[in-house]
């Protein structure tokens, strides 16, 4: 099976918050983040297979600063680890507005994603080999959050 470095994988999405992205307090909607959040990370899972994926988690995520109209939003997601055919993707996401020179983290999250073939079946993936320290932490502690996640679907890990 082939190998793929981490750092392939590494996708950048930059948003603007548009009057039709925000609820009735100009700010962002938690669900159009998500959906941004989501697509972000699935860019990001397809890069490593170079396959057809679909989201099968979401793990805890907490909205704690609100991000406001007219702000212009970043998301950087990365796969941690690869299993056989599911991926973890890290996901962050930073809040910038540009008139104040102030840019804060607003969230971060980690999606699971599986590789499907052309039947809709799960496709093994690449191996994905961590190179930073910083890669090579999130790829460790990947395999514990995994567990932890298929045991809260009722899964057997
Ligand atoms: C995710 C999905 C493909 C798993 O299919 P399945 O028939 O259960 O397949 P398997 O049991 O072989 O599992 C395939 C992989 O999914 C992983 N998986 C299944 N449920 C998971 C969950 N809740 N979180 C993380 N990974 C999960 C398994 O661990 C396995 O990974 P591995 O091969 O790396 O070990 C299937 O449940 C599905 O299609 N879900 C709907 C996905 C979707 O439509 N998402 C959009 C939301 S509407």
């Amino acid at each position: 099976m082939a190998q793929k470095k981490a750092s392939s994988t590494e996708v950048t999405m930059t948003q603007l918050v548009l009057p039709n992205d925000t609820n009735n307090l100009d700010n962002l909607r938690g669900g159009k983040l998500l959906h941004w959040m989501d697509l972000a990370a699935a860019v990001s899972a397809q890069k490593h297979c170079n396959n057809i994926v679909v989201t099968a988690s979401v793990d805890h995520v907490s909205f704690e600063n609100p991000i406001k109209r007219g702000d212009v939003v970043t998301l950087k997601a990365k796969v941690t680890r690869a299993f056989r055919t599911s991926m973890e993707v890290f996901i962050e996401v930073w809040a910038e507005n540009i008139p104040a020179r102030r840019k804060v983290k607003s969230n971060e999250a980690y999606f699971s994603f599986v590789a499907l073939n052309d039947l809709g079946k799960p496709e093994p993936v690449p191996e994905l080999i961590p190179e930073t320290d910083l890669e090579k932490e999130h790829y460790n502690a990947a395999a514990v959050r995994r567990t932890q996640r298929l045991e809260h679907a009722g899964r057997r890990s």
